[in-house]
């Protein structure tokens, strides 16, 4: 059953409907409320001082002053409401955005270094609360203005109407120019961050092996090709503002000048000659202030595109069948399998079945596909061809959540995160469960070591555990894949960093789920981590070469010669 209705930004925004059009409304008073100082002025030239009425003046003066004081209340509310839309915008996105930043990386692979759907939404919600959207707001009311300059007189009308086309003509190429480099700003700059974190991560290497001069001159030309771009897209914004600012005064002398023209052929009084020249600035005000805030709206409209794509992708791919925990078996037929993005697959024609309580070694040369077959295992590459499935269940029948639930998963470089050893057992799940914990740490055989570490399983192992040595994250990766009993258990040479003691533990650990009737798949160059399996699978280039009982195999795939001393091996454990 698909979620026919993801949360997207247009929904989001759609969901503030009501409240722009209170907006609207607002919007509409404000630039009837605009024709204040003209009017004044208009009554001020053609009745005060024609009439020399002090009292007129002040009625008139009072009349003003309070519709400036309500212009100048609406105004406010207009922006606080439009504020308040953009928090909450972002509030109703802010979750979904942070599930899509982590899954586009397994949607489309390596595209996805350049995208950052939080970025985005905060280009959104930077635009909706900034005065962008009531400078647009305001646009559709400047053919009321137009009309008035028309009642009071048709060349006026024709002035104003012939310069508000030659400022609409350059807004719109201004918007057709401002596309691209727009695009291409926001695309470099996820570069620019994305170099900076990976170079954070890395800062040991980086440090130990001199690499920081190097790698700042990478960095260096992201930055400067960054703000080339940035220089360009505002070089352009402001050229475009300029022209229509110069533009304006000069229409507005224009007007005024016409107005003069009127007046001496006594077609209009000065009254209207001044108050046109008002209303002819009041009308293209706002254009001018579309235009400063356009690269703004650009921006955001692209970010919003983005967004609900990226949105709508994990929308679709995050199915929900209310299926129960499988408990049965695993089923693997014409696997094909690559990363994501890619277009052929690296790892092909995999086809194998474990029931519940079996044990499957997966063996072959470095770079022939084994973490390939465990990520496609865990969900997270997709299948090109065959399938993967779990009492009969396709993997993606089950959504993140559910599948992580009968799911334990160790990566080939462990992947923890900052937070606490508990956290980081009990995978950060907001309602942890102590026992489950402890018996995780107990079963991985790590319980001892926590106990002694400063504060315990409250204890920080810092960004990616690295305060911990690499044989305790890859033990407590393994505690963390044991989290909850998971049904399938797949670890991606959990030895790899273990001493003899450690590569016990994960044995017991190993055999301790498949009497319970789990199903463990285990990745492995040292044959000790395959004396917990019982079958053995070979991949080769990319491709399965043997399948069957961990011994027949094993005894096809070593050299005669070898083969006692492997099994030595494989007994002593
Ligand atoms: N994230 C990725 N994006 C694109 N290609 C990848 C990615 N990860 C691995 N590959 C490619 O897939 C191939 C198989 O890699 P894989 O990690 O499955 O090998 P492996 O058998 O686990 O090797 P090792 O024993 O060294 O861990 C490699 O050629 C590698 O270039
Ligand atoms: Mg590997």
């Amino acid at each position: 059953m698909k979620n026919p209705k993801p949360p997207t930004v247009r929904r989001s925004i759609s969901a503030f409907r009501l409240a722009f059009v209170a907006i609207f409304a607002i919007s509409a008073v404000l630039n009837l409320l605009m024709l204040t100082g003209p009017i004044f002025m208009l009554q001020v030239y053609d009745r005060v001082l024609a009439s020399n009425s002090v009292p007129t003046l002040l009625a008139l003066a009072g009349i003003a002053i309070l519709l400036y004081l309500v212009s100048g209340m609406l105004d406010i509310l207009r922006l606080r409401a439009l504020n308040r839309i953009a928090m909450g915008v972002y509030a109703r996105l802010s979750g979904p955005t942070f599930s899509v930043n982590l899954r586009m990386p397994i949607l489309i692979g390596r595209a996805a270094a350049g995208v950052s759907p939080s970025r985005d939404l905060d280009a959104i919600r930077r635009f909706l609360g900034s005065p962008g959207p009531a400078a647009i707001c305001d646009l559709p009311f400047m053919p009321f203005y137009f009309l008035i300059i028309f009642l009071f007189h048709p060349w006026m009308g024709i002035l104003a109407v012939a310069g508000g086309a030659a400022i609409f003509v350059l807004v719109v190429l201004n918007e057709i120019l401002s596309r691209t480099p727009s695009k291409q700003l926001s695309e470099s700059s996820g570069l620019q961050s994305a170099l900076m974190s990976t170079a954070r991560r890395n800062a040991e290497a980086i440090n130990a092996m001199g690499m920081g001069d190097s790698l700042g001159t990478r960095y260096s030309a992201a930055v400067e090709r960054h703000y080339l771009r940035q220089q360009a897209v505002s070089d352009h914004g402001n050229l475009f503002s300029s022209i229509i600012k110069t533009l304006r005064l000069m229409l507005q002398s224009a007007m005024l000048g016409l107005g003069a023209y009127l007046v001496i052929y006594q077609e209009v009084s000065p009254g209207v000659m001044i108050a046109s020249s008002i209303i002819m600035a009041r009308a293209l005000a706002p254009i001018e202030q579309a235009v400063s805030q356009w690269p703004a709206f650009v921006a955001s409209r692209q970010a919003t595109v983005r967004l609900d794509q990226a949105l709508q992708a994990c929308a679709q791919s995050a199915a929900t069948a209310g299926l129960p925990a499988p408990t049965v078996d695993l089923r693997v037929e014409g696997l094909a399998t690559a990363a994501p993005g890619s277009q052929a697959p690296f790892l092909q024609n995999v086809a194998f079945e474990l029931k519940a309580g079996d044990g499957l070694g997966v063996v072959g040369a470095s770079g022939s596909g084994k973490s390939s077959l465990a990520r496609a295992l865990v969900g997270v590459w997709p299948s090109m061809a065959g399938s993967i499935r779990l009492d009969g269940a396709t993997l993606d029948q089950w959504s993140d959540g559910e599948r992580g639930r009968f799911i334990g998963y160790l990566p080939q470089d462990v992947e923890l995160f900052d937070g606490t050893v508990a956290e980081n057992i009990c995978r950060f799940s907001s309602e942890p469960d102590i026992d489950q914990i402890l018996q995780a740490a107990n079963a991985a055989g790590i319980h001892h070591m926590i106990a002694g570490l400063p504060d315990g399983y409250q204890t920080q192992i810092g960004d990616s555990g690295n305060f911990l040595s690499g044989g305790q994250r890859q033990r407590l990766g393994l505690a963390r894949a044991l989290y909850g009993n998971p049904f399938l258990l797949v670890l991606d040479e959990p030895n790899s960093n273990l001493d003899t003691l450690g590569e016990r533990a994960l044995t017991d650990a190993l055999k301790a789920v498949r009497a319970r009737g789990g199903i463990v798949i285990v990745i492995a160059h040292r044959p000790a981590a395959l004396a917990a399996v019982n079958k053995t699978l070979m991949i080769q280039n990319g491709t399965q070469v043997q399948f069957g009982d961990r011994d027949e195999v094993l005894r096809k795939v070593v050299p005669a010669n070898r083969v006692p001393a492997q099994r030595r091996q494989l007994d002593a454990v």
